[in-house]
């Protein structure tokens, strides 16, 4: 289960750590090999520190080429290419280590070392004790490292290999870049012996009410162990009781004109206090509920139209170290465009992003690295892929703004494996949270009665994205008036559309890579979905030009340049062309 932390106070280890890049992936266990027991020289008894360890570089005897305290100065969270340039393009192992000072007397009962995200494979040691590792570049984790934990001096080595995998999710071939690094911040999170792990509310509407149930993961809990949830605001509180599972769970009522439900035009938060015995955890929620109703999209009962847009995390120079700053001026863009939605692609974003999104109004589509050619049958990936399902959906459970989560991109619907696993993985997103919607971004195909869905995995979704480029790879833009309304009704949303310009490069608009051309597209592709009563929504594909390794001509040069705003903020035609789109919607 998901470590809460974001309410809690912690220890902080962001800021300077040493980086040494591992090439040859020769260090580890690196001076136990320099140590032959059997060896005359060797004195009974002497075993070398590990590097792992304090004081290993300074041990007399041993080689000085490998030192973790002289690597290169990185300040976590960072991708390492994006603050050492001689590493900009590497793909391999890194060593990180950091030394930080531990008062035992101001700790908790137990303390978690906590990671927002590390990419791609991580594996982690406290003062020389193993504590574990992970895969997965986007999502986070933690290890209890009560007993690891000195008084005084620590030493925390993380091992991180941002190679990139075929049997990874994603695996080793993407439209975006890949970087490596302790890409988020790094804590150590102390609690009582009993405390709240973690909670979930569910909201449910009915005509008159707004049903509360909220479930609460309570640690070490016993027999007399008081769980309570209140919300001050709306003078609720709630006793919760264990279930057969351990699972704490109490339930509310409250009249519908005592609640201000959350929305894009009203995104208010209330206050919620879960509390375990002398622990308190306390978060701000918003209460609303999303459904698909005879094909139509609903927010809190009432049809929606989701003007948005899509985007990655990268922000230039700092990789996918994103702070608070580069958080706020996406959404400022975003509310320029006048977006009521956006498609956070193709991986979790900082829990940062759906914090704010509950803040601003802002519904959300959140998705795993499911990207391409996944190997399916492969029931190692299976487990990753429930892996990673499981640690997004468990952090952003109770985020407002999260309303879809896609399982998939551009999988091959052809595959008889992907059609027998998706829709398991659509089950167990609907085992963890069947309050929001599954969906996933498919393919779409061309027929003599036009362009319609032919993905099998579509009667296992609630809401469809579809990706298409109709006036960038193929067709015009506006062919999308050839798009049949399936006849179960499937609510879809345009998941991506779109098509690339160069800022500044001017020309006509039948001038491939103008900003002219790009906005030509976007005439044409609103026009066309704004006719089609099943196109619930659109987050055109991108709000800003990104890296992407594959793409090599002398208009991109390493960038994909679909983005309405290039990677220095600059803001090309078709930003104003969505904008105006989107203000016509809203009217
Ligand atoms: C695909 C893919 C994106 C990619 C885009 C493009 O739809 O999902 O990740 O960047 O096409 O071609 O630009």
């Amino acid at each position: 289960m998901h470590l809460l932390s974001y309410p809690r106070e912690s220890v902080s280890l962001d800021g300077t750590w040493q980086a040494i890049p591992d090439q040859y992936e020769m260090y580890d266990g690196y001076f136990e090999d320099f140590v032959d027991d059997d060896d005359d020289d060797n004195p009974a008894g002497f075993s070398p520190k590990s590097i792992y360890e304090l004081g290993a570089s300074e041990q007399e005897g041993m080689p000085v080429d490998f030192n973790v305290h002289d690597g290169y100065s990185v300040d976590v969270p960072a991708s390492w290419g994006e603050e050492i340039t001689e590493f900009r393009h590497y793909e391999g192992w890194v060593w990180f280590a950091k030394t930080f000072d531990w008062d035992a007397d101001t700790a908790g009962d137990s303390s978690h070392l906590k990671f927002g995200a590390v990419n791609y494979r991580a594996e982690v040691w406290l003062n020389g004790e193993r504590l574990g590792e992970h895969e997965g570049g986007f999502t986070p984790f933690s290890f209890d490292v009560t007993d690891e934990l000195v008084d005084g001096e620590n030493l925390l080595i993380v091992k991180v290999d941002n190679k990139r995998y075929d049997d990874g999710i994603p695996n080793a071939s993407t439209d975006w870049f890949n970087f490596g690094g302790i890409n988020r911040s790094v804590e150590v999170v102390s609690v009582p012996e009993t405390y709240v792990r973690n909670y979930k509310l569910e909201t449910e509407l009915s005509e008159d009410s707004v049903d509360l149930q909220l479930d609460a993961w309570v640690e070490n809990a016993v027999d007399d162990t008081e769980v309570t949830a209140s919300f001050p605001k709306l003078d609720v509180s709630i006793e919760l009781t264990a279930d057969d599972d351990g699972v704490f769970t109490g339930e509310a009522t409250l009249s519908r004109d005592d609640v201000t439900l959350w929305s894009p035009s009203d995104p208010q938060l209330y206050t919620v206090r879960v509390a375990a015995d002398d622990d308190t955890i306390e978060d701000e929620v918003g209460l609303r509920e999303v459904d698909v109703v005879d094909g139509d999209l609903l927010l809190n009962g009432e049809e929606i139209w989701l003007r948005g847009i899509a985007l990655h995390e990268e922000s230039a120079g700092k990789g996918r170290a994103l702070n608070l700053e580069d958080v706020e001026e996406r959404f400022e863009w975003i509310t320029e465009l006048g977006c009521n939605y956006a498609r956070l692609a193709h991986y979790p974003h900082t829990e940062a992003m759906a914090r704010k999104a509950d803040e601003e109004g802002l519904i959300l589509w959140e998705e795993i690295p499911a990207y391409w050619h996944i190997n399916f049958g492969d029931e190692e990936i299976q487990e990753l892929y429930r892996q990673q399902l499981r640690e997004l959906i468990q952090r952003d459970w109770n985020r407002a703004s999260v309303a879809l989560w896609s399982i998939a991109n551009e999988t091959d619907h052809k595959d008889d494996t992907r059609n027998e696993v998706l829709p398991e993985m659509a089950d167990y997103v609907r085992e963890l949270d069947d309050t929001r919607l599954v969906t996933a971004a498919c393919f779409v195909d061309e027929t003599d009665d036009g362009i319609v869905l032919k993905d099998p995995l579509q009667e296992h979704l609630d809401v469809v994205g579809i990706n298409q480029y109709y006036g960038w790879y193929y067709g015009d833009a506006d062919d999308m008036e050839q798009f049949q309304e399936n006849p179960d009704g499937t609510p879809v949303l345009i998941s991506e559309t779109g098509g690339g310009a160069k800022w500044g490069h001017h020309g006509d608009e039948d001038e491939r890579w103008t900003e002219e051309f790009q906005a030509a597209i976007y005439r044409g592709q609103t026009d066309a979905i704004d006719g089609n009563d099943q196109i619930a929504g659109m987050a055109p594909w991108i709000l800003f030009d990104f890296r992407a390794p594959m793409r090599q001509n002398d208009h991109q040069r390493g960038y994909n340049r679909k983005g309405l705003v290039d990677q220095h903020g600059r803001k090309k035609q078709a930003f104003h062309v969505l904008r105006g789109f989107y203000q016509e919607k809203r009217s």
